[in-house]
């Protein structure tokens, strides 16, 4: 474990001894928060389990973004209530977006759950463990902070090329099909000079790259400090060879953001711009503050002034009232800007939103689901294209891992994020390559080595 900073509200309460399995769910920031909350319950001596069958405590960091992540949650809860008649000192736990989604709802639908800590609250994660192990006491922590940014506590980090760095918390856009700004609260943001430090120490562990992370993380600010002073200052922090950032909106990108991301080598040239929808009337029911020609715009000034940027985006088709003509429309901003990859959702209604409360639910589920269908075989086909045009060219890589899906076969990543497979026994984790590029899929890359710098020792 890399070091711990001491914290003064947890110090007084004497150790436990208890074997914890955390499994988390979701999105990049909930595998930042169970990074925190690692070195939350390690600090009061709770040791980690990979093997859920050898815990005291299973934990589950949730999401709540569609109803898709709750179903699985429900029937992993439902069946370890059997594992509990079984096993009943067995304390299980619910953390995260959803926690703080249903609250005591979950207690009260779930008996297998003895407690529940929403993402604010996570320093009081282990007073709940203690209190539900010794005292067999169900117990809740949902409270959320307009201050809370953990920035005293070191994670306890997956070894690996990655570090995340979480450098604002919460959102204040309130797109109407949302539930992030109910479940993670007010936007704040860290101070730069601790973030930039952190990084330092990150290059210094051997992280070759850093991402950094926020619901909204382009609307970063503190103090006089914007989100482009931040980039910049991370970009200089000697040692770190990649920056990368997630997930910003399309309307805080300023052209000195964009300046300093083309100016450095060591800020990635990839920018995630979730569009949503392409109907100008479904974008200002949706509250993106953005319509379809200024996405256009911005676009355009993204490539202008990073030629080479690679552009991916989020869509969410069938949002209440969305028609047939409105669908095409999203469709044509697809095939205009012809995004690198595109992660496409199926609206889901989550309640307590404001499209929950003010429209019905009224786009039946097969049509739905045609429209996702339709626009991820575009994607396929525009991925396919941009992917095809790449073969014969040479890539910088950087090898992440061992291919899943190919024995003896490197997984790594272009500057712009797409994923390039390559065997070369040669290479180790760490290591930036040139690779030719010489076959396409619309998902991945294929290539061989033509040149390579070796990465310092990860870990
Ligand atoms: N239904 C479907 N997709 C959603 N997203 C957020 N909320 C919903 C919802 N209620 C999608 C958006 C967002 C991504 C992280 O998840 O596209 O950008
Ligand atoms: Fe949700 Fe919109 Fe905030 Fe993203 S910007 S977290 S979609 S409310």
């Amino acid at each position: 474990m890399r070091g711990l900073t001491h914290m003064n509200t947890l110090t007084s309460s004497p150790p436990s001894f208890a074997r914890v399995n955390l499994q988390t769910f979701g999105c990049q920031m909930n595998e930042y928060d169970s990074e925190l909350v690692g070195s939350i319950l390690k600090e009061r001596g709770f040791a980690f389990t990979a093997d859920e069958s050898a815990a005291d405590v299973i934990l589950f960091n949730t999401c709540a973004v569609r109803e898709t992540a709750h179903t699985r949650i429900y029937a992993r809860l439902d069946a370890l209530l059997h594992e509990k008649k079984a096993r009943p000192e067995l304390v299980v736990g619910v953390l995260g977006c959803m926690s703080q989604n249903l609250k005591e709802d979950l207690l009260l639908r779930f008996p297998a759950v003895d407690l529940i800590c929403g993402p604010d609250a996570y320093r009081q994660l282990p007073d709940l463990v203690d209190r539900a192990r010794n005292l067999r006491e169900r117990g809740t922590a949902v409270e959320l902070s307009e201050y809370e940014t953990y920035d005293d506590i070191a994670p306890t980090r997956v070894e690996g090329v990655n570090a995340w760095i979480a450098i604002m918390r919460g959102c204040d856009n309130f797109c109407t099909f949302c539930v992030v700004p109910y479940t993670r609260g007010r936007e704040r943001s860290r101070d730069a000079e601790g973030i930039v430090a952190e990084t330092r120490v990150l290059a210094s562990q051997g992280y070759k790259q850093v991402t950094l992370l926020g619901q909204n993380v382009n609307s970063y600010r503190h103090g006089d400090t914007a989100f482009a002073d931040l980039m910049a200052a991370v970009g200089k922090a000697p040692g770190i060879e990649r920056v990368r950032f997630t997930s910003p909106h399309p309307k805080d990108f300023p052209v000195k953001l964009l300046e300093v991301i083309a100016a450095d080598d060591h800020l990635c040239k990839h920018i995630h711009l979730p569009l949503q929808a392409g109907s100008d009337r479904i974008l200002k029911k949706m509250n993106r503050g953005y319509t379809s020609d200024e996405f256009l715009r911005l676009v355009e000034q993204i490539r202008t002034l990073i030629p080479s940027v690679a552009l991916t985006t989020d869509i969410i088709c069938g949002f209440p009232t969305e028609t047939d003509a409105e669908f095409v429309e999203t469709e044509q901003v697809m095939r205009a800007v012809e995004f690198d990859s595109a992660f496409i959702f199926k609206y889901s209604e989550r309640v307590g939103t404001i499209a929950a409360k003010l429209w019905n639910d009224d786009i039946p589920e097969t049509v739905r689901s045609e429209r996702v269908t339709r626009l991820v075989g575009r994607q396929r086909e525009i991925s396919l294209r941009r992917h095809r045009a790449m073969i014969g060219s040479t890539l910088r890589v950087l090898i992440e891992g061992e291919s899943r899906k190919r024995a003896g076969e490197w997984k790594s990543r272009t500057d712009g994020n797409a994923i390039v497979v390559f065997a070369d026994p040669s290479r180790r984790i760490g290591d930036f390559c040139d690779v030719r590029i010489t076959e396409a899929t619309p998902n991945t890359l294929r290539g061989i080595v033509v040149g390579s710098r070796a990465g310092k020792p990860v870990g």
